[in-house]
C-alpha cells in the first residue's frame, strides 16, 4: 500500500495516477480530511472506467498509514508567481518535522519520499529526522526537471519525446545542473543535432518551467503527479530504474551533509545505489555551486 500524505492537487493527481496504472492501493491522508474523504471517493468512482479494481481511502488519520510500503510527503505550501523553492524553506520545515513523528510511529518499515519544496532541503530533515536509513528517504526532483528537459529536446527536434534521454543534476531549483554531456536522441548526442543557441534555450526553458506553469495556472499539477507514479511504480515493483532523486549521498560525489539530486537506481530499497559520473567542466562547477546553494540554506534553516 502507498501512504499520500497531502490531498492538494499534486497529491490527487499522483493518487489517481498510481490507481490509472494499477501500481497499488492508495491511502490519501489530508488534516483536511474531508478533502481526503472527497478526493478518494471522486476516484472511487471513477474506479470502474479506468479498470481498478484496488482500494482507495480518504482521511485525516495518520494511523491509516500503517504497514504502507512507500509514504509520498506532499503536503506544505506551493510557492506563488515570483518566489523561489528555497523561499518555501522555514514554512514548510515545520509541516515536514511533524509528519516525519507520524510516518516513524505508524510506518518504520515505509521507504519516505518527498516532495514538498525545497525538496532537497525537505528531503535532508526528513532523512536526518527520521533516523531511517539514508537509502530509504529521498525526494522527487530531478527526474521532473528531467522529464521535461526530454519534453523541450523533443519540441526542439520535432522527434518522439520517447526517443528523448537526458538527465539534471543538483538542486530541484534555480541552480539545477540539467547536464547536455549526457543528453541524446537514440544515443545520439544532442551536442550533434542542435546548435549551442538551441541548446541554451532548452536549458533555461528547463530551469524556469516550473515557474512558467505557476505563472499562468498558479501550480504544477500534471508533470509532478505523473512523475510521482512513475517513481511509485519503479520502488513498489522493484524495477531498478535509474533516474535523478534527492538523496543524501554516503561519500559518493564528495559532498557530505546535504541532500541533492543525483542519479541513482531506484528500486525496492529505496536508492539501491548512487551513480557516480564523470562531469564535463563546466557541469562540475554548476553541481559545486548547486550543492554550496542547499548546504546554504540548511544552515540557515530556522529551528
Ligand atoms: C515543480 O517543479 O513543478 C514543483 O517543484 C513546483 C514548483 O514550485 O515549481
Amino acid at each position: 500500500m502507498i501512504a499520500i500524505v497531502g490531498a492538494g492537487k499534486v497529491g490527487s493527481a499522483a493518487a489517481f495516477n498510481i490507481l490509472k496504472d494499477r501500481i497499488s492501493d492508495v491511502v490519501l491522508i489530508d488534516l483536511n480530511a474531508e478533502l481526503a474523504k472527497g478526493e478518494a471517493l471522486d476516484m472511487m468512482q471513477a474506479a470502474p472506467a479506468i479498470e481498478f479494481d484496488g482500494k482507495i481511502q480518504g482521511t485525516g488519520d495518520f494511523r491509516e498509514m500503517e504497514g504502507a510500503e512507500l509514504v509520498i510527503v506532499i503536503a506544505g505550501q506551493g510557492r506563488k508567481p515570483g518566489m523561489t523553492r528555497i523561499d518555501l524553506m522555514n514554512i514548510n520545515a515545520k509541516i515536514i518535522r511533524s509528519i516525519v513523528k507520524e510516518v516513524v510511529r505508524y510506518a518504520p518499515d515505509c521507504k519516505l519520499m518527498i516532495v514538498t519544496n525545497p525538496v532537497d532541503v525537505m528531503t535532508f530533515i526528513a532523512c536526518k529526522e527520521s533516523g531511517l536509513p539514508p537509502n530509504r528517504v529521498f525526494g522527487m526532483g530531478n527526474i521532473l526537471d528531467t522529464i521535461r528537459f526530454r519534453s523541450y529536446i523533443a519540441q526542439e527536434l520535432g522527434v518522439s519525446r520517447e526517443d528523448t534521454h537526458g538527465l539534471v543534476i543538483g538542486e530541484h531549483g534555480d541552480s539545477m545542473v540539467p547536464l547536455v554531456e549526457y543528453a541524446c536522441v537514440s544515443g545520439i548526442p544532442i551536442t550533434t543535432l542542435l546548435s549551442k543557441k538551441q541548446i541554451e534555450k532548452i536549458v533555461k526553458q528547463t530551469r524556469t518551467s516550473g515557474a512558467d506553469v505557476i505563472k499562468l495556472k498558479g501550480a504544477t499539477t500534471y508533470a509532478p503527479g505523473a512523475v510521482i507514479a512513475m517513481m511509485a511504480d519503479t520502488v513498489l515493483k522493484g524495477r531498478n530504474r535509474v533516474m535523478s532523486v534527492s538523496t543524501c549521498p554516503q561519500g559518493e560525489f564528495s559532498c557530505p551533509d546535504v541532500s541533492i539530486g543525483v542519479p541513482v537506481v531506484l528500486g525496492k530499497n529505496g536508492v539501491e545505489r548512487i551513480i557516480e559520473l564523470e562531469l564535463s567542466a563546466e557541469s562540475k562547477l554548476l553541481f559545486q555551486e548547486s550543492i554550496y546553494k542547499v548546504k546554504k540554506a540548511i544552515a540557515t534553516l530556522e529551528f
